[in-house]
């Protein structure tokens, strides 16, 4: 089958199309034809090689999120799964392939009115926002900041924030015509990568959803209200200077929280429940997916190399039926 592997890392022009064997489901395992496949801000820092200290090396295939059909299944999986549409997250590889494996225990079904291309727009970006409000312990009425907005993460984020009743949902984003898709999705207010540009934004919030990190985040802390909190959950600027945390003890009078928040931390039944409640949210015209676009696998590369260049507002997504 066709896969696309990091041959070398780096750049985007590392990626290559591979053939390589089947796979075949192992115990707990499922096999899953995919029909679509998400491009994810994690695929992007494996191929650069930032994480090979943890063991990812090239040759790695990347994709940790899909939809498709399960085509067998391994010891121990309930055989009606075959034949079945579905949602699987494979973990941080194998889903950028014909064929992927993924464990059982992760598989949501999919309903007639959820695409496969929308499931891998929502699925773990949806589950991430959800929880990562959850983190911060976030309450209707309370006003709400979500840095890096325009991307799968904070695209959720904003409309869950609106869904939880939030006072006020600001974003940072960097142009006016992205705040203006964001406002359509319910942003209140939009500000620049600064946080600034809206004289009317409040002047704190509640929470504050970061999914930029990098060096300007400790200058986030003088936007959080008493009692503030700021849950970090990606990092595409890079971590915060090692000193980040001087600016929150100067406003110590300020009881001001900070928390990263993976994913990894909650249970996969936890995450299987909501992902599947978002689902049907969406097809209930209640959340909307943002798919920026959709390309045939063999163009990973190109898919990268757009998310590179900042281009890309909500997700792109890969399919191999795309490829003919
Ligand atoms: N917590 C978890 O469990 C979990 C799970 C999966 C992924 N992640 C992490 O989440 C992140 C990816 O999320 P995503 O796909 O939603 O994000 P993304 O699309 O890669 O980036 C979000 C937005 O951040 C802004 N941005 C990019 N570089 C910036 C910079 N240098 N300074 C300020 N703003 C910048 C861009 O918007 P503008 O150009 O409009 O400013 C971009 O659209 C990664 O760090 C990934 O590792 C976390």
């Amino acid at each position: 089958m066709k896969a696309v592997a990091v041959q070398a890392f780096g750049s985007p022009e590392g990626l290559a199309v591979v053939d390589v064997v089947d796979p075949s489901p192992a115990e707990g395992q499922v096999l899953i034809t995919t029909e679509a496949i998400g491009v994810g801000g994690v695929d992007a820092v494996i191929r650069s090689g930032a994480l090979a200290a943890y063991g990812f090396s090239e040759g790695h295939i990347l994709g940790g999120e899909i939809a498709g059909t399960v085509a067998a299944v391994g010891e121990g999986v309930d055989p009606s799964w075959i034949g079945q549409r579905v949602w699987a997250f494979t973990g941080v590889g194998g889903g950028y392939a014909e064929q992927a494996i993924a464990s059982a225990e992760t598989l949501i079904p999919l309903a007639a009115t959820v695409s496969a291309v929308d499931a891998v727009t929502l699925g773990s970006s949806g589950a991430v926002a959800h929880f990562g409000l959850r983190h911060a312990r976030f309450a209707p009425g309370e006003s709400v900041l979500v840095r890096g907005a325009a991307g799968g993460i904070g695209i959720m984020a904003v409309q869950l924030a609106v869904r939880g009743g939030a006072g006020a949902v600001a974003v940072t984003t960097s142009s006016p015509e992205r705040g203006d898709r964001l406002r359509k999705l319910g942003a209140t207010h939009v500000l620049d990568r600064t946080g600034e540009g809206d004289k009317d934004a409040p002047t704190g919030y509640d929470v504050i959803i970061d999914i930029v990190a990098g060096t300007a985040l400790p200058s986030f802390f003088a936007k959080l209200n008493p009692n503030g909190r700021m849950v970090a959950v990606g990092a595409v600027a890079g971590e915060p200077p090692a000193d980040f945390a001087t600016e929150m003890f100067a406003a110590f009078q300020k009881s001001l929280s900070f928390a990263t928040f993976s994913a990894n931390t909650v249970p996969v039944s936890d995450r299987r429940a909501v992902t599947a409640e978002l689902f049907a949210a969406a097809s209930r015209g209640e959340l909307e997916t943002v798919v920026h676009e959709v390309l045939p696998l063999e163009q990973a590369a190109l898919a990268h190399q757009k998310m590179a260049a900042g281009e890309v507002f909500g997700r792109i997504v890969l399919t191999p039926s795309a490829t003919g």
